[in-house]
């Protein structure tokens, strides 16, 4: 079987479309093909064919992702699938070639992706790069430890205001949490807000609620209910699709609107590892948290990404890199506030998956060490490079795509 991995052309978007679709076992909608289009570049866009059949996909957008100290290029992987009847037979495979050295020669130094399922990218050099954790709290055990009172208005606004309101949070928040990416006018409307009825599963429309302090936006949830009715009494949930904050003191009023919700008995959705919610409560427990793989990065350029971020301190580490699918990764590099090629002696020795899961802060090099993903080659030198890499907060990843 000849697979020729290409670009489709404007005619054949539609069709290539519908294989990722089928891949999914979901149906295509002409309304978010339209809307796809629009925002998914079609030369971003490949396509594996048999003959003059699509039979797989994969694409990526150009997204602007925050990590330590600064933000880098990055190509957001999206639409992978390959056709039931043509699986297992190397087309995801030739499709990641391909895409890896398209975004190199577009000189994007990361690649990052959420993953169907967790074993399929680390053999293309993939790593856990923000884990996510997800909340599906007992609203009834919800109370603060201590609470000073109430302060700010909450509105829930349309989303012609909150197009205006929304992003002011957003964009203060993305500058220092890595794992953000930068979300155009274009995405606000056509993802983060779109709100089609066949999006909704079982729920009732997206609601946005603003927090506002002194007349400033300061926080919001964007979220739907599911309503569900058992012998009288409701058993409904809030599914949280976005919740952030600008500092505590908002993040407290935002969690005092959501759990103050009425008919509510659970309060779902994605949790950032830094919120302060679990210390807030008396009943941390009642919040129900759950950890998995989250958000994972490849190194595309590593040079151009181990230059791109900041470090704690000035000291240096020189790091043996194994990358057999991106080779000119590979080799040994001096880290630190220079980055480069160097003869010295390497002290550590990983794979690019490996640092590429310690690059936005989410693993120190001593829990690498712990999980036999990085070997110490000279003593000390996994103390120090946890010290150098180390970064104010963990990473968190908002968005879907
Ligand atoms: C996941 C999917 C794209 C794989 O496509 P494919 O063409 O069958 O994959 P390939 O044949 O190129 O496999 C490449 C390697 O990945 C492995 N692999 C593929 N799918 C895997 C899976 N779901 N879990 C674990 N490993 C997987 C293969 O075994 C192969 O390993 P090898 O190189 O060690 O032999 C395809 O099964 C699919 O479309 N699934 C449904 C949609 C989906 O989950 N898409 C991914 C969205 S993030």
């Amino acid at each position: 079987m000849a697979i020729e991995i290409r670009n489709p052309s404007e005619d054949e978007f539609r069709s290539a479309m519908k294989a990722t679709e089928t891949a999914f076992g979901e149906e295509q909608k002409e309304e978010d093909f339209q809307r796809h289009r629009k925002m998914l570049p079609r030369d971003r866009f490949l396509a594996a064919y048999d003959g003059d059949r699509p039979v797989g996909t994969a694409a990526s957008f150009p997204f602007r992702l925050t990590v330590p100290g600064g933000e880098l290029a990055a190509g957001g992987v999206t639409w992978v699938g390959v056709l039931p009847s043509h699986r297992r037979r190397g087309i995801l495979r030739q499709l990641m070639r391909q895409q890896l050295d398209d975004l190199r020669e577009r000189g994007e130094p990361l690649a990052i992706l959420w993953a169907s399922e967790a074993a399929i990218y680390g053999r293309f050099g993939y790593g856990i790069a923000a884990p996510m954790t997800e909340m599906n709290a007992d609203r009834s055990r919800f109370a603060f430890r201590e609470d000073p009172g109430a302060v700010g208005t909450v509105r829930i606004v349309d989303s012609d205001e909150a197009k205006q309101l929304l992003p002011r949070v957003y964009d203060q928040v993305r500058r220092d949490i890595p794992g953000f990416v930068a979300r155009s006018g274009a995405w606000w409307e056509q993802y983060r807000l779109a709100d089609p009825e066949h999006w909704r599963r079982g729920a009732g429309p997206k609601f946005c609620a603003v927090i506002e302090i002194d007349d400033e936006p300061v926080a919001y949830a964007i979220y739907r209910i599911k309503n569900d009715w058992e012998d009288g009494f409701s058993q409904s949930q809030v599914r949280l699709l976005e919740t952030l904050a600008v500092s505590p003191a908002a993040e407290r009023e935002l969690w005092r609107f959501v759990f103050g919700i009425d008919l509510i008995v659970r309060v779902r959705g994605r949790y950032d590892p830094a919120s302060p919610l679990f210390l807030l409560v008396t009943d941390p427990r009642s919040l129900h948290l759950k950890v998995s793989d989250g958000l994972w990065l490849r190194f595309v350029d590593l040079e151009a990404a181990l230059a791109g971020r900041e470090y704690s301190s000035d000291d240096t580490v020189v790091i043996e890199v194994r990358d057999s699918c991106c080779p000119w990764n590979a080799g040994r590099w001096r880290v630190g506030r220079e980055v480069g090629r160097t003869e010295e002696a390497a002290e550590l020795e990983l794979d690019s998956a490996d640092l590429a899961s310690a690059y936005l802060g989410a693993f120190d090099f001593r829990r690498l060490a712990g999980a036999q993903r990085v070997r110490e080659l000279v003593p000390g030198a996994l103390e120090r490079a946890t010290n150098l890499f180390r970064t104010p907060r963990p990473p968190f990843c908002s968005e879907d795509f």
